[in-house]
């Protein structure tokens, strides 16, 4: 079974992680992992502390000469800001009283963290609880996309909007959605908040989404949200927004029916849900499903001249009954606003005396909404991985090829 752990504190040396029963003879492009972790660092909004850092991962164990053995992938991410903190962040050295810190950020993990290990110094909960994390889990999902690849299951993501800024444009343009999927010859119905509708791999889209900073589909909607980002960085606030990412290629039946755990949807809420800040995870139609008919709302099956299956529309988001179904697995998410205000806006307590206090201010993003969309697509990818390997498992790439051809000739 596919696994990964990881270790590491925001300010510490670094990050590490181990990925556990990953084949064999897989070619590892090192340049794409590197690509996606710059993609993490990046995006309009992100904090100071991106500046400092320039991810790379460095393999440890597992890769050899270009290829994985088969044994436990270890890997490093350096945190270089770690210079600016070693006294604080020494091993050893104890912590002076007036550098603890014992007044919980709302919407943090400070007040349940600290409670929960019984800590006097909320720095042990937010160093580890911070979303530093996560250039781990970028490199693992993009060390599982470069096997995917190999397959044909590819990936994307995007943010459809900031601050509630892009929703009511995204709306008018999911129109031009319609007619781009209508122009392929789907027939999509006219939910108005149907976002999983935009095709994030038509060719003008990603391009959109690469030349973004923000990773828009959309890019008028981009400089308004600029703008918008930078009144809350004015006002010392933060913001959320709403991601969505989308993977093809991937065949039928990866998941199952035939227990709780072991269907891919639930898989893919536990992954996207786990990361910092996401609040709410739909597959396909989502929330939306509630409002329809069952009519409109279930995508009808279709066979082709040549004996595929095929759907016009895609309201299941590619998964049926745990299961993948051959369609586009799309997942929509929404990011919680970043906690860590610039402002002293929160009330708090000191945990220690009870006295109320306003939440301590520290460096932050504003938006971290284009960051969190590769997390999103990072995450996915660990799932889509895990279940490839179940279904078309083997130590080695050879074998899972062989097992993979088969199951699709039949
Ligand atoms: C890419 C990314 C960057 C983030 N950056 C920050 C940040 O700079 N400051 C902050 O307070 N929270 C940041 N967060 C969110 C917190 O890590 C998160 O809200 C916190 O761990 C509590 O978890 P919860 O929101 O899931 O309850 C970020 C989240 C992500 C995904």
């Amino acid at each position: 079974m596919l696994r990964f752990l990881t270790a590491g504190e925001s300010h510490g040396k670094g990050l590490v992680t181990i990925i556990d029963n990953f084949p064999a003879g897989v070619k590892i492009d090192e340049d794409f992992i590197n690509e996606k972790l710059k993609l993490r660092q990046s995006g309009y909004g992100r904090g100071a502390r991106q500046k400092i850092e320039t991810d790379k991962i460095e393999f440890l164990s597992g890769v050899r000469g270009e290829f994985t053995t088969g044994s436990p992938i270890s890997f490093f991410i350096k945190n270089k800001d770690y210079e600016n903190w070693r006294d604080r962040m020494d091993p050893y050295k104890s912590v002076p009283e007036e550098s603890k810190i014992h007044t919980p950020r709302p919407g943090h993990a400070d007040f349940a963290g600290s409670i929960k290990f019984g800590l006097d110094d909320i720095r042990n909960v937010l160093e580890r609880s911070s979303a530093r994390e996560t250039a781990s889990r970028v490199a693992v999902g993009a060390i599982c996309q470069i096997f995917l690849k190999n397959f044909g299951i590819e990936f994307a993501s995007a943010v459809l909007s900031i601050g509630g800024v892009g929703v009511e444009a995204a709306e008018k343009n999911k129109l031009k959605g319609q007619e781009l999927n209508r122009a392929k010859g789907s027939e999509f119905n006219s939910d108005p908040f149907a976002f999983n509708l935009i095709d994030l791999f038509d060719e003008v889209i990603s391009r959109n989404i690469k030349n973004s900073e923000l990773r828009m589909p959309y890019l008028e909607i981009e400089e308004r949200t600029k703008v918008y980002i930078d009144k809350m960085k004015a006002e010392g606030d933060t913001v959320g927004g709403l991601i969505t990412a989308q993977i093809k290629g991937v065949p039928v039946g990866l998941g199952s029916f035939t227990q709780w755990d072991e269907k891919l949807d639930a898989h893919i809420a536990m992954s996207v849900m786990s990361i910092q800040a996401i609040k709410s995870v739909e597959i396909g139609a989502g929330v939306k499903s509630a409002y329809l008919k069952g009519s409109e709302c279930h995508d009808s099956i279709y066979c082709s001249g040549s004996g595929g299956f095929y759907r016009k529309t895609d309201n299941a988001g590619g998964i049926e009954g745990g299961m993948s179904n051959g369609e586009i697995i799309s997942v929509t998410c929404a990011m919680k606003p970043i906690p860590t205000l610039m402002k002293p806006y929160l009330d708090t307590v000191d945990l220690n005396t009870c006295k109320a206090k306003k939440a301590f201010l520290e460096r932050s993003d504003v938006c971290a909404v284009p960051a969190a969309s590769i997390v999103v697509e990072s995450t996915l990818a660990f799932s889509i991985c895990y279940f490839f390997l179940k279904k078309f498992g083997g130590d080695c790439f050879a074998e899972i090829k062989r097992n993979y051809d088969g199951y699709c000739k039949k």
